[in-house]
Parts: structure tokens; sequence; C-alpha cells
């Protein structure tokens, strides 16, 4: 049988394979220098549905034809958080560097789990410069992770078996399952889902998540998570650990971290933040404020692909004790056994900080990332982003029609279209089907791409800015199309 290879087999092909992967790369630089005068969102055409379900494909058409394919039929058709005016859910847009990053970190496609090499390195550097940002301590373990999801679960991984007091890898959780020993976390209500993905696959259960009620600007109630915590202890529960948000999905509202971090060292309880997007405000002298007392954290987890603007996927969880974090994942199979030199020599770290073995190398878009533009540039994006929001709100505020449903803290509006002429006899329901509408038209109209919430059981317009190409006349231009879909449709 004659060799075969998915290498170009000869010099001739190794060219033509160039010419085309130049084509492609010149074919996403401008389309990403063209986002601005593109639809923010279009649907996927009928024709387009059909083309992407074929037969599995036994013989290949080449590299050439398939590139044509996805350049006609999947990438006009995204979900849109490249766009300047994408605001949507909490999305980040991407860099053109960290595009490359992935390039290269795909071309070089080095094996994470550690060895002895210089991607390992890399990791290690970014994840000591991501702790020194959060203001974590030198000896902070981490790991880049895929998601805040994961990030968030591994740091509640560590603290389930740091704070439960018998040996959870060893025993799991049935021999001690007794109803009056149930080990309880606490979160507020406004968490995002991920905490009950959370508590569900460690084992713990949704009823072993206890949230706490927040006050009028969506923090967490202190007073009552410490009675709360009091009165399960007397009640035989095992508390274990606190969850705080640095930026809450739903309005960007971030607990009282120090009060919190104040209350676990009393407790004895694990401290984690979940600071998906929120915790990056910590880069920023001006906004570092609003998340004090995250630096006092058992663990944080984290996104570089929200607030960082970085590709999917990237992530980070820091975990302040190093030996914890080891204790939790660590193994030693004989075929991964460290040695004195070689290839796996100081062995594989970062296959001991979580779940994956077989890891990318996502390190690479952050460290390049930050080296080539510098924390205080991405500090000025968040800023700017931050103003972007209080522009936004200055906007609403300004209409007679508009109205601002949460407060502004960071960097997410909450508002509703609210016809001032018809605000007596316009039921909650009403205004709820037409702000609904309203969001509607607007996505599919392309002109801006925001999402919704419903807060005190009212439907609101969700703008959550993690979009480093935004521009405050993006802002002027969702204000203009909201009022005049609502008007519209208010008819
Ligand atoms: C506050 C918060 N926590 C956690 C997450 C989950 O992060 P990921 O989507 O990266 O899993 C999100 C996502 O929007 C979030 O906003």
């Amino acid at each position: 049988m004659n060799h075969i290879t998915l290498d170009p087999a000869t010099p001739e092909e190794w060219r033509e394979f160039s010419t085309l992967a130049h084509t492609m790369l010149d074919d996403m630089l401008t389309h990403l220098a063209s986002l601005p005068g593109k639809p923010a969102w279009q649907p996927v055409p009928p024709h387009v549905q059909t083309a992407l379900k074929e037969p599995l494909p036994q013989e290949g058409e080449g590299a050439e034809a398939v590139y044509k394919q996805f350049k006609e039929n999947v990438l006009p058709y995204p979900n849109g958080n490249l766009h300047p005016r994408f605001w949507g859910w909490v999305q980040g847009t991407g860099t053109p560097l960290g595009m490359m990053a992935d390039m290269l970190a795909s071309g070089m496609n080095p094996h994470l789990a550690g060895f002895n090499q210089a991607p390992t390195l890399v990791e290690h550097q970014v994840v000591e410069w991501l702790a020194e940002l959060m203001g974590m301590p030198a000896g902070t373990s981490g790991l880049m992770a895929s998601s805040g999801t994961v990030a968030n679960i591994i740091g509640l991984t560590v603290a389930r078996n740091a704070k439960a007091g018998w040996n959870v890898r060893e025993e799991g959780l049935q021999t001690f399952s007794e109803a009056h020993k149930s080990l309880t976390m606490y979160c507020s209500a406004e968490t995002h889902s991920w905490v009950q993905r959370g508590v569900e696959i460690l084992g713990l259960g949704n009823k072993a998540l206890c949230r706490i009620p927040v006050d009028a600007a969506y923090r967490m109630n202190i007073e009552e998570l410490r009675t709360t915590i009091r009165e399960d202890r007397a009640n035989g529960f095992q508390p274990i650990c606190v969850i705080g948000t640095a930026g809450t999905v739903n309005t960007g509202a971030t607990d009282d971290l120090t009060a919190l971090a104040d209350l676990c060292t009393e407790e004895g309880l694990w401290f984690h933040v979940d600071g998906a997007f929120g915790a990056i405000a910590a880069i920023s002298d001006v906004l570092r404020p609003i998340v004090k007392g995250m630096e006092r954290a058992d663990s944080i987890g984290f996104d570089l692909h929200k607030w960082l603007y970085l590709p999917f996927e990237c992530a980070c969880v820091l975990v302040r004790d190093a030996e914890l974090h080891e204790k939790t994942f660590n193994m030693a199979p004989s075929y991964i056994a460290p040695m004195e030199r070689g290839v796996i020599a100081g062995g594989l770290p970062f296959a001991g900080r979580g779940f994956d073995l077989t890891r990318g190398f996502k390190a690479l878009k952050a460290w390049m990332s930050l080296k080539a533009h510098g924390v205080n540039t991405f500090a000025r994006l968040i800023e700017q982003n931050v103003e972007q929001a209080k522009h936004l709100e200055r906007l609403v505020n300004a209409h007679a029609d508009l109205e601002i449903c949460a407060p502004v803290p960071m960097n997410i509006v909450c508002f509703r279209y609210h016809p001032a002429k018809s605000a007596s006899h316009q039921t909650i329901e009403q205004l709820n089907a037409l702000n609904q509408e309203i969001l509607l038209r607007l996505q599919e109209s392309g002109r801006a791409v925001v999402s919704s919430t419903v807060l005190q059981g009212q439907y609101v317009l969700r703008v959550a800015i993690v979009n480093q190409r935004s521009t405050m006349a993006d802002f002027d231009e969702l204000v203009r199309a909201v009022v005049e879909i609502g008007t519209a449709v208010a008819v």
C-alpha cells in the first residue's frame, strides 16, 4: 500500500496549499474590516439550510471546493457577535491578533497537559499574569479553561473536596449522604445558571444550592446570607462555600465581595467568585473598586473570551491554595509518570488542575494579546465600554418613550420601550409583548442585536457591552432603531 498523509505531498502541493491558505487569511481579514457595513445578524436562508444538510462525504472533494462552500454558506451567517452593534447575551467579539494566535496554536498543536516544552511555560506565565491582575498572591494556582462555566465548576470542585471534611475523591458522596449532613453552597438569586450545572455535576444536587435574595441593586443580601448559614448549621446542614458574583449576567451588579470575604472567614467557608466578565474590571484603576474583595477569594473563575475580547474559547480558573487545587485533580498512572529528563520532565501540571488530559494551546492568544496590546489598552477598552453604557443610559433617560429598568453599575443596560402617552392604560403583559416584538424586529432588521431578560416581571431589553468594536454612534443608532420600531409596533 502506498504511503498516504493529510499533508501536501510535494513541494508543488505545498505551494498550492499556501496559495489557498493565504486566500483564506485575506478573505477573513477583509470580512473583519467590512463588518460595520454588514447586518449585525441575518437569518440562514432556506437554500443554505438545505446545502448544510448533506450525506456523509465518503470521498473528499478537496480543500478549495470546501472552502468555497464555507465562504458562501457559513461565513455570512454567524450569530453576529463580531459586529459593532451586537450586544446580545454576554459574548465577546474576538480580535484579529487573537484569530492569528489561534491559527498559530493550531498549527503548532502542542499537547498542553504539561510536558517539557515552551508552550507549557507560556501557560504558566499567563496564569501568573492573570493572578497578578486579579490581585491574587504569588503562588496562586491556575488553569486556562474552555469557558467560565468550566472554570467556575473547577473552582467549586476544589471547594467541595477541601471543605467536605472527608476524602471525597476516595469515598464519593454516597457514604456520607445522610440528610442531616448535607453539604450546602450559597449564591445570590441573580447568579448565572452555570451554578446549577455545577452543583448537579458535583453530585450535591440543586437542593444543596441556597439562593439568597438580592437587594434593590441586585446584590446579594448579606444579612440574609449570614442568618441562613447560621440557621442551616443549627438544622444539621454543612455550609461549605459562598459564591459571589462580579458582574451578574442580568444587570452587571457585583456583590459586596469584601463583606462576603469577611463572612467566609468568620464562618470558615470557601469563597468562590464568579467573575465571568466582571472580574476583568480588576485590570482598570478606575473600575477596580467595583470588584474590591475579589482578591481575597479562595477561587475565581472568569473568561477572557468575554470582556478581554479574545476569540472563543478562553477562560481561566485561579485557586489560591495550589496544594488543594492539585490534591483535587492529580492522577499518576504509570504511562504518564514524570521523569527527571526528556519530554515529560516537569510532569503534566495542567492535567492535574482540571478535567481535561489533552488540552489545546489557549494560553497563546492570551500571551500574545497581553504582550502585543498591553494591559493598559485592555483597561482603556473596558473603561470605554462602561462609558458607552453610561451614554446609553443617558440617551434612554432623555427619551420620553424609553425607561431604564435597573441600575447601570458597569457595562449592562436594561431598558424598555414604554410609550409615554399610553403609560396609564398599558398592562404589564401588553408592555412585555410590545418589547418582545421590538427585540425580535430589531434583531431581524440587522440594525443591532440585543437580548432580553425579565426583571421583577418586566420584560426588558438587555444591552451587554463586551464589544471592542462599538462606537458611541452605534448606541445612538440603537436608540433610534428601538424608538422607530417601537412607534411602528405600538400603533
Ligand atoms: C456572570 C456569568 N457567569 C458565568 C457565565 C458562563 O460563562 P461561559 O459562557 O463562558 O460558560 C456567564 C455567561 O454569560 C456569565 O455572564
